[in-house]
């Protein structure tokens, strides 16, 4: 079995896992996650200098814990992979330090892993995942992108959101109705007992210059608009705010409209499977509604598991030993970290001349 020791700092989680690959299959062999969400939610958002202090508190720990679990020892380990890109730029460069100095001193090579394709591999982690091609919906907190996967880890974007990510729309429209941090389970919890349909919200299209709109972009910035002045004006009206109700008729916005786009788009592009990952694919509205629709348009629906939709180490694992399947051997040691980079660059990162 070949083993991977992947390292995840690039937000608000630190995590680390033990990934095998065996005859072509991914097994996660141990999967530590030390959620800082508590400590930011003090601030309702991500505080990035409290974020890089954390993940250097606890990595030793963690990689400690995860290598215990997994039943291996460092000797046994082939490769160590981290997160390098997008992120937090101090972040990030906990993991990729502590990672790169862990593969010199033991002699494997280090491999630098694009976060969503990270995010991507989740997939992998289910019972049954699909062959490429496919679609792949990734919603988190910092993307919403519709994404055609190809053999051979080819990535094109077809999809984007101009402005919030749904993630950061769910957490912003969270601290709109008083809820904590992050906000994405907060509006989920109180949208299971509420109306979907009571307010009625809209369904961000992004217009093209010349007419017309992106059939497959987003935009959240209007919905999070209409939130804030239906808020105020039941504020105005003295009522009581209707948070089950309003965190419900949200949810079904935000779910209407990446799931329509979604199928539109996998029908254009012939695809015959689509697959959601990321944090906001966690969402059991979410989740039920592209399984139904889905399923009206014959397209086949993978989501990840649950547990691997938010940020965590196994996904980071399993990049990483697709990329070495794939024949990629090692990523530069004097590879940086980046805060931004496309996903069609991810190639870059396996270059023996470090890109940054
Ligand atoms: O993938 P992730 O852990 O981090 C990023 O790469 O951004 O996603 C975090 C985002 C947050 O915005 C959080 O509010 C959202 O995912 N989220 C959810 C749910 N669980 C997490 N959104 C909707 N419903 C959920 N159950
Ligand atoms: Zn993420």
């Amino acid at each position: 079995m070949q083993t991977v020791l992947a390292l995840e700092t690039s937000c608000d989680e630190s995590a680390v896992a033990v990934m095998g690959l065996r005859s072509g299959k991914i097994h996660v062999l141990s999967n530590c996650i030390s959620s800082q969400i508590a400590e930011h939610a003090k601030w309702g958002g991500v505080v990035p200098e409290i974020a890089s202090r954390m993940h250097l508190e606890v990595l030793p720990f963690l990689i400690g814990d995860a290598l215990c679990k997994s039943g291996k020892s460092i000797a046994e380990i082939d490769a160590i992979a981290s997160t390098v890109a997008p992120g937090l730029a101090g972040s990030l460069l906990i993991g990729s330090v502590s990672a790169r100095t862990l593969s010199m001193l033991n002699k494997v090579p280090f491999l630098g892993v694009h976060h969503l394709e990270g995010h991507l591999a989740s997939i992998l982690l289910s019972d049954l995942p699909p062959r490429p091609p496919y679609l792949v919906l990734l919603v988190s907190g910092g993307h919403t992108e519709l994404i055609r996967v190809d053999p051979h880890l080819k990535f094109h974007r077809l999809g984007r959101s101009h402005d919030d990510a749904a993630g950061e729309a769910f957490d912003k429209v969270a601290r709109l109705l008083g809820l904590s941090y992050p906000g994405g389970p907060e509006i989920e919890k109180y949208g299971e007992r509420g109306d979907p349909k009571r307010f009625v919200l809209p369904q961000g299209r992004v217009s093209k210059p010349e007419g017309g709109f992106y059939p497959y972009d987003f935009s959240f910035s209007g919905l999070k608009t209409a939130m804030l002045r239906k808020i105020n004006q039941l504020k105005e009206e003295n009522e009581r705010l209707p948070i089950d109700d309003l965190a419900a008729s949200f949810e079904q916005a935000v779910a209407e409209v990446l799931v329509s786009r979604s199928v539109r788009c996998a029908t254009d592009q012939g695809m015959q499977n689509i697959v959601m990952v990321g944090g906001v694919a966690a969402n059991t509205r979410l989740r039920t509604m592209m399984s139904k629709k889905a399923l009206e348009n014959s397209i086949g629906v993978h989501l990840a598991p649950k547990a691997f939709c938010t940020d965590n180490a196994a996904m980071i694992g399993a990049a990483a030993l697709l990329r070495l399947e794939s024949g990629v051997k090692s990523s530069s040691l004097q590879l940086g970290v980046k805060g931004r980079l496309p996903l069609e660059q991810s190639d870059l990162l396996y270059k023996q001349i470090q890109p940054f």
